[in-house]
């Protein structure tokens, strides 16, 4: 197990949002001890005490229920060093020794290949690891790039493309209800299920990261990664074990049988959308183009939704949509699973048999069963809903995705090849947005969306 961190953009807010709960959520569990540090580096020059500050802020407001243990030995464990990325002098000094590393690139996708450059002239212990978040590179040939340069630097398993939805809970219970249980995957394909639905609608705005986000919108944001790695997990064979080869196989058989879409199928397939001014329950939320950083020129889109195809014998006929939007009326966070209508129903019962529906909630992580049944009254069918929460897990999805990088376990990772596929996948839809094909609808915050259907 590595024992020594370096995030590099070690005070933004991925490290304090997500990485500090994520350590503090280890240490609470017995996965670390005080052999562990994190070293935050940034170039921006803090004192040892500005910084210390900083974590006690970040774990107050991101882990407010960690043990007070937990949080000590986070406070302990973690220490400031000012670095330049662009110099292999300060890199070089964040990692002292030959003891293999584990390095989280916490920075603006557009610094990871000045990033990786770097960390190859300064030399890496052998067995390190990277660590890097979506989206990886800005279209196929920035992924091809980027994973070029990362070959040169360490091998394939050890470079960790990370997708914190596949740490979710219900995102593995996906894998644990598909793969554990006889009852679903005998139905599990086109004969019995119509549609698949993976949505991330979310009530939240732009939250001030325009630096971020207006450069992408939610097509990179969202569909290239999140949405298309839940995809994979639904719609794979089941593989043979889940050891890295085998799942990342499996997943990648299913990227490369999406069918690219065309310049005809776009405009019917595909639809993108941009938040107006309006209110979300009780909070006035300003138009997308008004926001702070926001430059409309690009016409970033904040809503998006794709149908997509399966060339395959188990889904060929079976619809796939996947759709994702900030400043929506509510949230929507779910994968829906819509059965096929029985083919007759026997006995002349009123009310209607509505086709079965499986739901995976990712927020809040439920599982949920639509079905049909008797109802009280003679003659009658009414719908019935089972519903489980799913257990709290040990680990927050950033603690599990730390866990594995410290540990070396590249299950949950995307792999070059992966990321590539999935850029194959929406590259068609970029260049045909680009050129216009498809309106940027716009949409009041708080509705549901575009109102121009995808079909
Ligand atoms: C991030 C996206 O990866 O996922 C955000 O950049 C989105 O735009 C977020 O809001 C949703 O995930 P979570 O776990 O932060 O709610």
């Amino acid at each position: 197990m590595i024992t020594r961190l370096v995030v590099l953009g070690g005070t933004g807010d991925l490290a304090g949002r997500y990485l500090l709960p994520g350590v503090s959520a280890l240490f609470a569990n017995g996965h670390l001890d005080s052999r562990f540090e994190m070293v935050c580096a940034d170039r921006k020059g803090r004192s040892e005490e500005q910084f210390q500050q900083w974590v006690a802020t970040q774990l107050d407001r991101h882990a407010a229920d960690a043990p007070a243990t937990a949080r000590k030995a986070t406070e302990a464990a973690t220490r400031y060093r000012r670095a330049d990325i662009q110099s292999s002098e300060d890199v070089a000094r964040l990692i002292p020794g030959d003891e293999p590393v584990a390095i989280y690139l916490a920075l603006p996708p557009a610094l990871f290949p000045t990033a990786v450059t770097t960390l190859h002239e300064a030399g890496l212990p052998a067995g390190s690891r990277i660590v890097l978040e979506k989206p990886f590179g800005e279209d196929l040939a920035g992924a091809e790039e980027l994973n070029r340069l990362l070959a040169d630097l360490v091998p394939e398993q050890a470079v960790f493309r990370v997708d914190h939805f596949l740490a979710m809970t219900t995102v593995q219970n996906l894998l644990g209800s598909r793969l554990a249980n006889r009852i679903l995957e005998s139905v599990w394909n086109s004969a019995h299920i119509a549609e698949v639905e993976i949505i991330w609608e979310e009530t939240l705005t732009l939250e001030g990261r325009a630096g971020y986000y207006d450069y992408v919108g939610a097509l990179k944001d969202m569909v290239q990664n999140h949405l298309l790695q839940l995809l994979c997990l639904i719609a794979m064979e089941p593989p043979i074990t889940l050891s890295e080869r085998d799942l990342r196989d499996r997943k990648v058989d299913v990227l490369r049988s999406i069918r690219p879409l065309t310049d005809a199928d776009i405009p019917r397939r595909t639809s993108r959308g941009r938040y107006l001014a309006g209110s979300i329950g009780e909070r006035d939320v300003p138009s997308y183009v008004e926001e702070h950083g926001v430059d409309p020129q690009r016409r970033t889109e904040t809503f998006a939704a794709v149908e997509l195809t399966i060339d395959s014998w188990r889904w060929s006929g079976t619809n796939f949509v996947l759709r994702s939007g900030k400043a929506l009326g509510s949230d929507r966070k779910e994968v829906a699973v819509h059965f096929r209508p029985v083919p007759h129903i026997p006995f002349g019962h009123q009310g209607t048999a509505a086709p079965d529906v499986l739901r995976f909630g990712l927020d809040p992580e439920c599982l949920s069963l639509e079905l049909t049944t008797i109802g009280p009254t003679v003659n009658t069918l009414e719908p019935l809903t089972l519903t489980a929460q799913m257990h709290p897990p040990e680990l927050p999805a950033y603690g599990r995705l730390l866990l594995d990088v410290l540990r070396g376990d590249p299950s949950l990772a995307i792999r070059a090849d992966e990321a590539e596929q999935a850029w194959r996948v929406v590259t068609p839809i970029l260049s045909a947005w680009s050129r216009n094909l498809v309106p940027l609808d716009e949409y009041p915050a708080g509705t549901s969306g575009p109102s121009r259907p995808i079909r």
